[in-house]
């Protein structure tokens, strides 16, 4: 039975209990609107932890003014149906004012250095939202595994910083990228789409295949690599390229030659929704 609960001081007796009776807590962080994506980092906790909790709070700290921090899409009622299906043991969904008893907070925990480019180049405090939050719900439930998407490549970089550098006794654990058939990585914005917007959009995930292929055929030039994905993003109708970027995959520097844990990643808007896409690649360094 999922049970749900939207006290800081519920889910910390819940999460307390379980330890006290020596079992692990893990930690699956969304802000709702669950799927197949999701369900796969319910899945890996469900494999490896005792109690697993799963966060669902649409962080007001991680929208910028102009964002769909109104419209984004809600329904706790699907959410929990999700959450029973994969044997989630615990859905921790509370109020802003639970989770920020004073907002915006005074304290704020920003990541220097890998925040400042791809999306948080766009979304200008979008990533303090998110270590924010991340800090609050890893203060507030102690999980000692922590599991996020690798679509947000970069979150998942910012979050693994934030742990190392702040000591924090959790293993973020990454999974892999759920994707539709036709390769749309699943994403709660894709309800956006209109279907038009929905019958190009798989083209982005083509357009990082056809990048892949030159890199398994051996090209290594960033600059030949970024250029491909460009063209055939440009080929899309109704398409506007945020960025595309070759970084190091941990640091999120830019890279001019493939080497080591290499992160290809794009961000486009189709219309009115933002949409991001990577692929990682681990390459002789
Ligand atoms: O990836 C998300 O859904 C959010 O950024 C997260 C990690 C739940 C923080 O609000």
């Amino acid at each position: 039975m999922t049970e749900v609960v939207s006290t800081v001081a519920s889910v910390r007796a819940a999460a307390d209990a379980a330890r006290v009776a020596g079992g692990t807590v893990g930690l699956v962080p969304t802000m709702g609107f669950l799927h197949a994506g999701h369900r796969s980092l319910m899945h890996a906790a469900r494999s490896e932890c005792d109690l697993v909790v799963v966060s669902v709070f649409v962080n007001p700290m991680q929208f910028g003014p102009n964002e769909d921090l109104d419209r984004y899409p809600r329904d706790l009622d699907g959410d929990l149906g999700a959450c029973a299906a994969e044997g989630v043991d615990l859905v921790f969904a509370p109020g802003v004012r639970e989770v920020y008893p004073e907002y915006p907070p005074a304290t704020v925990v920003h990541v220097e250095g890998l925040t400042e480019r791809l999306c948080g180049a766009s979304r200008p405090g979008h990533f303090d939202g998110v270590t924010t939050v991340v800090a609050k719900l890893f203060a507030i439930i102690g999980p000692c595994h922590a599991y996020f998407g690798e679509k947000d490549a970069q979150q998942l970089a910012v979050v693994r910083r934030m742990a190392l550098d702040l000591n924090l006794p959790v293993e973020v654990v990454g999974c892999p990228i759920v994707r539709e058939p036709d390769g749309l990585a699943l994403s709660s914005r894709n309800a956006y789409l209109t279907a038009t917007e929905r019958a190009v959009a798989p083209g982005i995930a083509r357009s990082l295949r056809a990048a892949s292929a030159a890199v398994d055929g051996g090209e290594r030039d960033a600059a030949v690599v970024i250029g491909l994905v460009r063209a055939a993003l440009d080929a899309i109708h109704g398409l506007d390229i945020d960025y595309v970027e070759c970084v190091d995959a941990d640091t999120i520097r830019p890279i001019e030659r493939l080497g080591g844990e290499v992160l290809l990643a794009v961000a486009v808007r189709l219309g009115q929704t933002r949409l991001i896409d990577n692929v990682r690649f681990r390459l002789a360094p």
